[in-house]
């Protein structure tokens, strides 16, 4: 396995993004356990961007239920219908959040977060669970964002495929 993973310090996110995007895959290939995949994703985004927050909620009776994350304590369960979260998972869209004050039903799991995003992880005609990325600074996440954490939820999505011995998880 690699010892960890290579990126331009400097470079844009973008840049970062299309860097990271291959490694994580390389990462994740060798690997059924869909929770240990989802670990080492989080581990790797905040070792590449060092988000406030970021990780995974996944979907279980009838719930969001939190997964492996990199950061401050989390809220453990989340209702379908609520948050930011429970938004990506009932309209299976990324929900791109400014301004966390602003949008209505917004869970304050930490008061640091300013800004989010959320992606959708859909396996069959299911929504798996969410990535979920909180950042301290207001208006953090833009286009760059909302292509390359999309990149990255389709390369889990593929590895969920791939795996028939995954975790079955409602
Ligand atoms: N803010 C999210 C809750 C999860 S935390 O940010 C880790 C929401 O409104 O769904």
């Amino acid at each position: 396995m690699a010892e960890g993973v290579q990126f331009s310090k400097t470079a844009s996110r973008e840049q970062v993004y299309s860097e990271i995007a291959p490694q994580i895959e390389a990462l994740i290939a060798g690997e059924s356990d869909v929770v240990a995949n989802l670990a080492n994703v989080a581990a790797v985004l905040k070792e590449a961007f060092g988000f406030f927050w970021v990780g995974f909620y996944i979907a279980k009776n009838g719930e969001l239920v939190l997964g492996p994350f990199q950061g401050p304590l989390a809220c453990t369960r989340i209702a379908f219908d609520k948050g930011v979260c429970g938004h990506a998972y009932t309209t299976r869209k990324t929900v791109l959040v400014p301004n966390v004050e602003e949008f209505p039903g917004h869970i304050a799991c930490s008061s640091g977060s300013r800004s989010e995003i959320v992606v959708p992880i859909i396996s069959g005609n299911k929504v798996f669970g969410v990535l979920d990325v909180d950042s301290d600074l207001l208006n953090d996440f833009g286009d760059p964002d909302q292509t390359g954490l999309e990149g990255i939820v389709k390369i889990i999505e593929r590895s969920i495929r791939s795996h028939t011995n995954s975790e079955r998880i409602e």
